[in-house]
């Protein structure tokens, strides 16, 4: 057999193969060029980024945990006009797909950061609309857990940039498929999910929590059941968009799981923090996967759980 066809395609653009690097896990790009081949990737999703910059949450604003780890960083970045001047011309020419992650404190903001990621030609493939981030106080989850306020923001979006617009979905609601649904009504090109799941850790010793803001948002192994049956319920739903399945990927077996539930294409998050180059094994071992499992097409999988 011939080697699997691993490109896929997705929300207008083409990928080289599924893999995609998760917001928040792989700076701007730039920062882990040294340590991943970026042309091994599918694609590269950015930090997140807001109209101006942002210092992020007091630290601790990491910590382990069993199977994860908790972040609470409170989407610390540079700033639209910083990322647009300093990291946007490294992207230009990085030799993967890249989507923006971004996010705002209030409507308005959201439209204006996808204003202003708009127009740049090459380097900006598409946009990620982040409803999801657990860590802030405005913003995020204000957006991201009533099905008619995430349709009405996406609506709004949707008509400031015509960039593919995927929305980064939170797990923390009770009816994801609702929440999906609206998003998709308001315009959204695809989805992707789960983002992290609101928790907290405790050092029993000082009786003091271990992350300053106390609550964070828990990735890695630990949620990947979670995460597969979010995006096997959104799946099942056939709502007419790829999804990106996100949660714990830390192999090719991993990520094959998520196709088979229903996703289009994956991202590797919280597995960068252990080896950097994380997403391009993911993406070697997919390809290892199809190859012995005498899979012609990694797009074959998509939905084909049994
Ligand atoms: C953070 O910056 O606090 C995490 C980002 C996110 O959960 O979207």
């Amino acid at each position: 057999m011939s080697a699997p066809r691993m490109e896929v395609h997705a929300f207008g653009l083409r990928f080289a193969n599924p893999v995609l690097t998760a917001s928040g896990t792989f700076g701007y790009g730039s920062e882990l060029a040294g340590s991943c081949p970026l042309t091994a990737l599918g694609g590269l999703v950015t930090k997140g980024i807001s109209l101006a910059p942002r210092a992020g949450n007091p630290e601790p604003r990491i910590c382990e945990t069993a199977a994860g780890m908790l972040n609470s960083i409170g989407l610390a970045n540079v700033g639209l006009r910083a990322f647009l001047e300093e990291k946007l011309p490294f992207l230009r020419d990085c030799g993967t797909r890249v989507l923006v992650n971004f996010f705002g404190e209030t409507e308005d903001d959201y439209l204006r950061c996808a204003e202003g990621l708009s127009g740049h030609g090459p380097g900006i493939d598409g946009l990620e609309l982040n409803i999801s981030c657990p860590n802030v106080k405005a913003g995020g989850l204000e957006f991201g857990v009533v099905p008619e306020v995430a349709g009405r923001l996406c609506e709004r979006v949707r008509g400031a940039t015509d960039l593919p617009l995927v929305v980064k979905l939170t797990p923390n609601v009770t009816d994801v498929v609702a929440l999906a649904r609206a998003c998709v009504q308001g315009g959204a090109s695809g989805l992707s999910l789960i983002n992290t799941l609101r928790g907290m850790a405790i050092d029993a010793r000082t009786r003091r929590p271990r992350l300053a803001r106390v609550f964070g948002g828990l990735s890695g192994p630990a949620i990947k059941p979670v995460a597969l049956r979010l995006v096997h319920e959104v799946a099942r739903a056939r709502l007419g968009v790829p999804i990106i399945g996100i949660g714990g990927i830390m192999s090719g077996e991993d990520a094959a799981e998520f196709l088979l539930a229903g996703a289009t294409l994956v991202q590797v998050g919280t597995a960068s923090f252990v080896r950097p180059d994380a997403a391009a094994r993911v993406a070697e071992e997919l390809l290892g996967y199809c190859a012995a499992q005498q899979v012609s097409d990694v797009s074959e999988l998509t939905g084909a759980l049994a």
